[in-house]
């Protein structure tokens, strides 16, 4: 008997220690009073909610532009104790400039870009165990302040558990220049990784062994970082890895490194000064690799035989404002099975080929014109002879039909008596004798009474990181903050 009196006792001391969390005082004895659970604040009513947008359909707190410095004791009181818990917290423009152990509090998606935060404390997410994704963009973080333990989890009993639910972490736009080997140690589990627009000017060896740790890293944004090549290990431990964006660095060759990158499924390399892809300097076997998109490349000018032709799987194929491109090879696409007897094409759904310096299109680049919903050539100086016959005489009319928009601007820059006039009015009016004859026309009028005309959505591909990685997240919560937020204003096809 006095065992079981001395039990109850030792609980119920506990359970005032430990406070409110997991404790369920044993019922059996009257004795032992439950705590009288604490009011709760009703937040709607709360002055915070005046002082900042209380989004509760769409589970967001926004303080964006709303604060002088972080929410004080009361604030975080008035979340902390309260009746709602948001999901999605804003506080982005705020001329915050560190952070300090945050309190408990649930929330998923936690938003600090802009501000001038040039310090974190040592654990100061500890108490977000819900931590989803952390945008710190676009403030003043150097590798000095970037330590390991400043993504420290809760503290258990044996040790600190990492920040598991954190799966995307944003740090673009700030002045790192390398990571702390260590710096992931935390949160292990991250899926996406945004770096871009900090000049690492090389990714050393820590850098590396940070990022190839992170074996369940499915987007990876190394975007404008004035790096001129990957490391060839870095993608070894994210072995899931879907997109690499590396947009805007210093590439003069594909790295080597996006051969272990085999479950790549979308690659964007744009604004790399690239001048050619022949020889050796040609994709690596991407078997998954279906969204391609090298645009705006300063140096580009030619895509040789075999360039594409280990990417079987490419729907999309974005190589528009390349100025000086003025050559594809009728080979590029192409890949020889069976010794040259046969050969795979890719199923290309969407070619962008607009503001570039293309003159002829070989026909062989791809057998199956007709399964392109989307064929964009405009903006270039086309020849308008018998050179570009399959242009001019079967091509644009697909372009019409399946996306009038366009075949407009299509134009002939040579020769002198066709400068300037439409491609389509060439075709319509017959300016340049058809060398083929009849038979394409035949076979066009097949295929265009089968083809289910399509129209051209925007011309936006998907866009991460620098492109805007969180607008992937489902949540209305994210959609309906990043709605609002200058995350856009960073996009860079
Ligand atoms: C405690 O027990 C009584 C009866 O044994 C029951 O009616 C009551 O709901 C219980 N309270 C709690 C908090 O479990
Ligand atoms: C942040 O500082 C800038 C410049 O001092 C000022 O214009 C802006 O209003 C400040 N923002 C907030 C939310 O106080
Ligand atoms: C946050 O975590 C720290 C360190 O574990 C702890 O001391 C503090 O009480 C926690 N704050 C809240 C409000 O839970
Ligand atoms: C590609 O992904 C699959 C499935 O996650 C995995 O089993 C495989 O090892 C990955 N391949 C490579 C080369 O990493
Ligand atoms: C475009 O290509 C033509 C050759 O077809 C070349 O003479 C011209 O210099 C190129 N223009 C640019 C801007 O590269
Ligand atoms: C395919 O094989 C043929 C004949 O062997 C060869 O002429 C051609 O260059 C090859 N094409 C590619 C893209 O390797
Ligand atoms: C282009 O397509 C539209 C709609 O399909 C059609 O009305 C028009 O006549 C076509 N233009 C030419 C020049 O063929």
């Amino acid at each position: 008997m006095n065992l079981t009196r001395s039990a109850i006792l030792a609980a119920t001391i506990i359970c005032i220690v430990v406070g409110h969390v997991n404790c369920q005082a044993k019922n059996e004895t009257s004795s032992a009073k439950p705590e009288s659970p604490k009011e709760k604040t009703n937040v709607k009513q709360s002055k915070l909610c005046k002082k900042c947008i209380c989004d509760f359909k769409n589970s967001l707190l926004d303080c964006s532009e709303k604060l002088q410095e972080w929410l004080s004791t009361e604030e975080w009181e008035v979340l902390t104790n309260g009746n709602f818990v948001f999901k999605t917290i804003n506080l982005e423009h705020n001329n915050l400039t560190s952070i300090s152990i945050l309190p408990k509090y649930d929330v998923e998606n936690l938003y600090l870009a802009n501000n001038q935060i040039d310090s974190i404390a040592v654990g100061a997410f500890q108490n977000l165990t819900e931590l989803t994704v952390l945008d710190l963009s676009h403030n003043r973080l150097t590798s000095k302040v970037l330590i390991p333990d400043v993504f420290k989890g809760p503290y258990s009993v044996n040790d600190f558990e990492p920040l598991g639910k954190l799966k995307t972490l944003n740090l673009g736009y700030n002045d790192l220049h390398s990571l702390d080997a260590d710096l992931f140690e935390h949160i292990r589990y991250l899926e996406e990784l945004v770096l871009c627009k900090n000049s690492f000017h090389l990714i050393d060896q820590l850098s590396e062994t940070a990022i190839s740790g992170l074996l369940s890293l499915k987007t990876l944004d190394v975007s404008y970082m004035e790096i001129e090549d990957l490391p060839g290990t870095i993608l070894h431990g994210p072995r899931d890895l879907d997109t690499l964006i590396a947009a805007g660095n210093l590439f003069k060759h594909l790295p080597k490194a996006l051969e272990r990158a085999t479950n790549l499924t979308s690659l964007v390399l744009n604004e790399n000064p690239i001048e050619s892809l022949v020889g050796d300097n040609v994709f690596p076997p991407l078997t998954k690799l279906n969204h391609l998109s090298m645009t705006f490349m300063t140096k580009l000018y030619k895509i040789g035989p075999g360039a594409f032709s280990e990417l079987q799987s490419l729907t999309e194929l974005i190589l528009s404002d390349n100025k000086f491109l003025n050559e594809i090879d009728e080979e590029a696409l192409s890949k020889n099975v069976t010794g040259g007897q046969y050969l795979d094409y890719p199923p290309l759904e969407k070619v962008y080929l607009n503001n570039c310096n293309m003159t002829t299109l070989p026909k062989p680049l791809l057998v199956r014109w007709d399964k392109l919903k989307a064929l964009d050539l405009r903006f270039n100086p086309w020849t308008c002879d018998a050179s570009n016959d399959y242009l001019i005489n079967v091509l644009i009319d697909h372009v019409n039909k399946t996306t009038q928009v366009l075949a407009k601007n299509v134009q002939c820059a040579s020769p002198d008596r066709l400068k300037g006039v439409e491609v389509l009015r060439v075709a319509n009016e017959h300016l340049v004798e058809s060398s083929s004859g009849s038979l394409i026309w035949v076979g066009l009028l097949v295929v265009l009474l089968i083809a289910v005309p399509t129209i051209l959505g925007a011309y936006v591909m998907k866009r991460r990181g620098c492109f805007g990685v969180f607008r992937r997240h489902d949540s209305v919560a994210v959609r309906a903050l990043y709605n609002r937020t200058s995350f856009n204003e960073d996009f860079h096809i």
